[in-house]
């Protein structure tokens, strides 16, 4: 499917906490919800659930394991079965294009003992996941990958033996998924599990367990010279699952769409209700205020442990800047929207230690300086990043998703602010995390049109 967006157009209104323009919930905790309450024993309900391409995979996965699930409008009721009394599918496991389906999964999967072969897209089966099979092959998880280090993971069949402790293993990049699907692991078995990461990753998981009394601390180490994350879980006995009642705040990374095309659209003043505002998910908003981002948080309140706000956002003249070390992870998901907004700015902006971006959905240095310099701005790739000269403006024309959601997106924001319009092959990929991207930016004013749907 392809979508066309016309430029000329000002954004304007509100998307709303509640009407039907609201911000979808977030991506990564819907996925943590739907496994947490899965794990559970009984039923649990969560409100403002993410209803999206992958988070449908996550849940789908789930039911062969023998949870079921209901969804009415945005509320999800699970009836978990209990980690401990999950089913083995005979059928292997569709991730889909959802590596944190994946890689949460299999640190859920180990800790239930069951067997199960995951598996997805040509996409998914590309991504590295070495990164779980090691130290859960170290937890004396039966695992095992293809020689590439890519799935199929297969899990098989763990009978009586606990797993053993996993107690200082250093992650080689900060990752959330990778934390999560190891403490997911270690819930099953007494003991410690005690994770280092270069950089602080989104840590929706340890507030979440922590709400659920489970002792997770987390706190920043010196270890051989540098700078570390530490994540420390002490449990005397495997871990009984609560039910829960939640509510998903809105999601920040689809927020950054809405917020960055007021930043570059001429006369735009929008407001954005109920978004997550975790400080490991919002360099991004940090990032635009120090490039002159004309951005207002409001009303910033406590949901379920997570800080919640909500954000006025107006057209902005914006100038370069530069993105490096730690506040890469806190903007793991923005890149490309950010790169849309440095195009619109003055100047040289630069992104360097990012080369984690080559392992995304598409691999989001190399196909989303193509794209842009496809539109007619100026981007140069690095190993670890890339230099765009900003020269407030780019052309427009015929760009391509490469099946990456967050490419479709970024690729469609910048067609609102184009000299001529942009048309974007493969765009329904948007669905994957953000489903009502267009009916929402038609909402404040967008010119969207689809073509072969
Ligand atoms: C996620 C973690 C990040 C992020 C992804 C969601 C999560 O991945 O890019 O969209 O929900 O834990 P990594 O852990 O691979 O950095």
């Amino acid at each position: 499917m392809e979508l066309i967006v016309r430029p000329g157009k000002t954004l304007f209104g509100e998307v709303g906490n509640h009407s039907s323009f609201a911000l979808p919930g977030d991506k990564s905790i819907s996925h943590r919800a739907a496994i947490f309450a899965a794990a559970a024993e009984g039923e649990s309900h969560i409100e403002n659930f993410l209803v999206s391409g992958v988070t449908q995979v996550m849940v789908d996965c789930l039911a062969k394991l023998g949870n079921t699930f209901e969804l009415i409008g945005k509320r999800l009721i699970v009836n978990g079965r209990g980690i401990r009394r999950w089913q083995s599918s005979a059928e292997p496991l569709d991730c889909g294009n959802s590596a944190t389906t994946m890689r949460l999964l299999a640190g859920a999967i180990a800790a239930s003992g069951i067997s199960a072969i995951l598996t997805g897209s040509e996409g998914l089966r590309h991504r590295p996941m070495r990164r779980i099979v090691d130290p859960l092959k170290q937890m004396g998880v039966p695992i095992e990958c293809t020689e590439e280090g890519t799935a199929p993971l297969r899990l098989s069949r763990r009978i009586g033996n606990n797993l053993l402790p996993l107690e200082g293993y250093s992650l080689s990049v900060a990752s959330a998924q990778v934390k999560t699907c190891l403490l997911l692991a270690g819930m099953s078995s007494p003991g410690k599990t005690v994770l280092y990461e270069p950089g602080l990753s989104r840590d929706h998981t340890e507030r979440m367990l922590r709400r659920m009394g489970v002792p997770v601390h987390s706190n920043r180490v010196r270890r051989n010279g540098s700078e570390w994350y530490e994540t420390r879980m002490e449990l005397s006995q495997p871990f009984d699952f609560p039910t829960l009642y939640m509510r998903i705040p809105g999601d920040f990374s689809s927020a950054a769409f809405l917020l960055a095309a007021a930043l570059i659209t001429p006369g735009s003043n929008i407001i954005i209700k109920g978004v997550g505002l975790n400080p490991t998910r919002t360099g991004l908003l940090e990032v635009c205020q120090a490039m002159g981002g004309n951005i207002q948080v409001q009303n910033v309140r406590d949901e379920g442990g997570e800080p919640v706000g909500d954000l006025v956002v107006q057209h902005s003249h914006l100038k370069g800047v530069q993105v490096q070390g730690e506040m890469v992870v806190r903007m793991i998901d923005e890149f490309p929207i950010f790169a849309v907004v440095a195009c619109f700015a003055e100047g040289m902006s630069s992104v360097s230690n990012a080369e984690e971006l080559r392992n995304k959905e598409s691999d989001r240095i190399g196909q989303l300086c193509r794209e842009l310099n496809q539109l007619g701005a100026h981007v140069q790739e690095t190993t670890d990043g890339f230099i765009i000269h900003g020269k407030g403006e780019i052309a427009g024309g015929v760009a391509e998703s490469h099946r990456d959601h967050r490419l479709a997106m970024s690729l469609a924001v910048a067609g609102l602010a184009c000299r001529s319009p942009v048309c974007i092959r493969d765009a329904e990929y948007f669905r994957e995390s953000f489903p009502d991207f267009g009916e929402i930016f038609k909402h404040l004013g967008a010119d969207f049109q689809w073509e072969g749907q």
